[in-house]
């Protein structure tokens, strides 16, 4: 149904595909520059293939499974099939396990906090490395226990063990990222599914950041190390369109209201009584997203012909070469360790993580992220800072430059040496010059950046703007 593509160099072959490799950028100085992307971790580009095909199906896009005639028939295919695509990227199990598909993780892992049936006194345990979305979720449906970490920021997978025995058998799910959107940190899923099911819990896995850039398999139900559950989001791995995925066992879909109810949820409705439709309909209330299902399940047939494998390897390659390169600067400040995917965060001693990011961007063409990364508990405890109420105001006055925060550089397989040559040549001038800088940017409350004197980057967005959305 998707068309496969052999190639030699996967990594170049994906990067030929991606939609807007050859955009420019103006940087200080009056020219332009190629934009450089190192913001993966939040969204991923869109690939030109997929986008070909949306446009070939779009011609046939409508409603699905209430609908009669060829366009939602086939609508109806198109949608069906990508749940069994995305299940066997993943290795879930066909029969056992259901897809359901949502907007992207925090949407999942928020499903997942109202279907499992929590009763009082039941515990989650999550940790003090996750994104918010794989924390809050959990505060408001039951008591939350945090593993703690090593100094290197990682597992202390002693301290989950001694939660799971002192609150035996009260946990009911161990909720894990599979890696860190701050330090990349790949967690040990399977052997941490084996001390959740030995204690009788299950295991929920964000793997937002760890399925986009490596192989995955959940293996199967009857194994120790098996992942009952596991979230990601479309847009993290090249498919655009706001399709994410949960997938676990049928087996708690089949019971209980889903959190949204209405059409395509149920198969009968009286006065009195409604008789739930099956997995994934009962979780997937309204009409579907059918471009982003397909979008999903296409972007992973053809991630899936080029190898997993050999993508995460050119990426480790890269990741490796500007820990290194980076760890050489004794200015610069790394956090985290390995084995990581390609997040690396740092910080320039001495200057703003928000004034590196716009440094990078506005003279360089390169694309970070700044901050705390919606992990801002994970982030306080790798800089050392205690929480602060303070830091309110902040907020309140958009001085965002004076919270906590490091600059996040997140790679992907298409991403090339010499574009993180680029970026390590800037961070050396940024360092050799870190005076001058101090006076020669100024904060933009407007724009939530710091801008450099002499560019004028609020017309220069508008014409931008004018251009690309007429
Ligand atoms: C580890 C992790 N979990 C969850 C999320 C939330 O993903 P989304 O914004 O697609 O819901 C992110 C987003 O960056 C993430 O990095």
């Amino acid at each position: 149904m998707y068309p496969l593509q052999v190639v030699n160099r996967p990594n170049t072959a994906l990067r030929s595909n991606i939609h807007g490799i050859d955009v420019k950028v103006p940087v200080l100085g009056g020219k332009k520059k190629p934009f450089i992307f190192f913001d993966n971790a939040a969204s991923t580009p869109p690939l030109k293939s997929i986008l070909a095909h949306m446009d070939e199906f779009m011609k046939w896009y409508s409603g699905v499974h209430r609908g009669t005639g060829y366009k939602s028939l086939l609508s109806s295919k198109v949608y069906d099939h990508s749940h069994d695509v995305i299940a066997e990227f993943v290795g879930a199990d066909p029969v056992l396990d259901t897809v359901v598909l949502v907007k992207n993780t925090t949407e999942a892992i928020n499903k997942l906090s109202y279907r499992l049936e929590f009763k009082p006194g039941d515990i989650v345990i999550t940790t003090d490395m996750e994104h918010h979305s794989n924390d809050l979720p959990w505060r408001q449906q039951a008591r939350v226990e945090y593993v703690q970490l090593d100094n290197l920021g990682k597992l202390d997978l002693d301290h989950l063990q001694s939660l799971l025995k002192k609150n035996y058998p009260r946990v009911k799910l161990v909720a894990v990222c599979g890696a860190s959107n701050v330090t990349g940190h790949i967690n040990d899923v399977h052997r941490i599914a084996e001390l959740a099911h030995g204690f009788g819990a299950r295991i929920l896995v964000d793997g937002a950041q760890l399925i986009p850039h490596h192989s995955f398999n959940m293996k199967p139900h009857s194994h120790p190390q098996h992942i009952d559950f596991l979230a990601f989001s479309g847009h993290k791995i090249f498919a655009p369109y706001g399709c994410g995925a949960l997938i676990g066992p049928r087996g708690v879909f089949e019971q209980g209201a889903p959190e949204y109810s209405g059409g395509g949820t149920v198969n009968m409705v009286f006065n009195d009584f409604v008789f739930w439709g099956a997995p994934p309909d009962r979780d997937e209330a309204g009409s579907p997203n059918v471009p982003g299902a397909y979008a999903l399940a296409a972007t992973l047939e053809y991630l899936k012909s080029l190898g997993m494998l050999q993508l995460s390897r050119h990426e480790q390659r890269l990741t490796s070469y500007v820990m290194e390169q980076l760890g050489n600067n004794r200015e610069v400040i790394l956090y985290g360790s390995t084995p990581r995917v390609g997040v690396v965060t740092f910080n320039i001693k001495g200057l703003s993580h928000a004034l590196v990011g716009a440094i990078l961007c506005f003279e360089a063409g390169i694309g970070v992220r700044t901050g705390c990364f919606c992990a801002q508990g994970y982030v306080r405890k790798l800089l050392g800072e205690r929480e602060n109420p303070g830091h309110l105001e902040y907020y309140a006055k958009r001085e965002l430059y004076k919270l906590p925060g490091m600059v996040r550089i997140s790679l992907a397989a298409y991403n090339t040496q010499q574009e993180v040559d680029v970026l390590l040549q800037m961070v050396e001038h940024i360092v050799s010059n870190k005076k001058a800088y101090r006076d020669s940017y100024y904060w933009s409350e407007e724009l939530g950046t710091y801008i450099p004197k002499g560019l004028p980057v609020e017309t220069l967005v508008e014409q931008i703007y004018q251009r690309v959305c007429p």
